[in-house]
């Protein structure tokens, strides 16, 4: 496949990417047979998001959030809600849906303050995982692709809002980060 020109090279293709999808789909079609509530936290997991959820075999229902960086005098990786979701989630299976967890620092605050909101359960499930970046101990339930500690782009994942609309996972080259 031609890539962009400012990635170095494709980690996983439109293909690959789409089949692991189905995969877990499948699993989570398995797990939540009464059905489950979908919290996207933009805007990178959108693409993810609806692939996913297109591929489940349950009922599902959608709501997003969007979180930005809180720094003033905060500790690192103190966020805050900046969109909040539209509905309640009391009482119901909830999967919070990520496209890229490093420090799991966001992930941690989320899960913390979603489960005040009282979901029946609340589960992790995401596109990427950088482990090797993680400061703090998260549950990540469902994940599609460990990833090396490179910057990766597309699929809904950016570099100042650009690449998000490219159909494969690729690593940006280093001249266009650190030019
Ligand atoms: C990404 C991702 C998580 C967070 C993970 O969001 O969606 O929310 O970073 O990082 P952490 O594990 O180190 O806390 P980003 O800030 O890139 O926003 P975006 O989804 O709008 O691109």
């Amino acid at each position: 496949m031609q890539s962009h020109p400012d990635i170095e090279r494709i980690l996983f293709t439109e293909e690959e990417i789409h089949a692991r999808v189905s995969e877990l789909a499948a699993q989570i079609s398995s797990a939540y047979a009464n059905g489950v509530t979908l919290i996207g936290v933009l805007k990178g997991s959108v693409f993810f998001l609806a692939d996913l959820a297109r591929a489940l075999k349950i009922h599902v229902r959608i709501d997003f959030l969007s979180v930005t960086p809180f720094l003033p005098a905060g500790e690192p990786g103190l966020v805050r809600i900046v969109k909040d979701l539209d509905s309640s989630i009391e009482g119901q299976d909830v999967l919070l849906v990520e496209d890229i967890v490093d420090t799991g620092l966001t992930l941690r605050y989320l899960l913390r303050a979603l489960n005040e909101r009282h979901p029946r359960s609340l589960q992790v499930c995401a596109l990427l995982d950088r482990s090797v970046r993680r400061l703090a101990d998260v549950p990540v339930l469902y994940r599609c692709f460990e990833i090396p500690d490179r910057f990766v782009v597309g699929y809904g994942l950016d570099y100042q809002q650009r690449y998000r609309h490219l159909p494969y996972l690729g690593i940006l080259k280093s001249e266009v980060f650190r030019p």
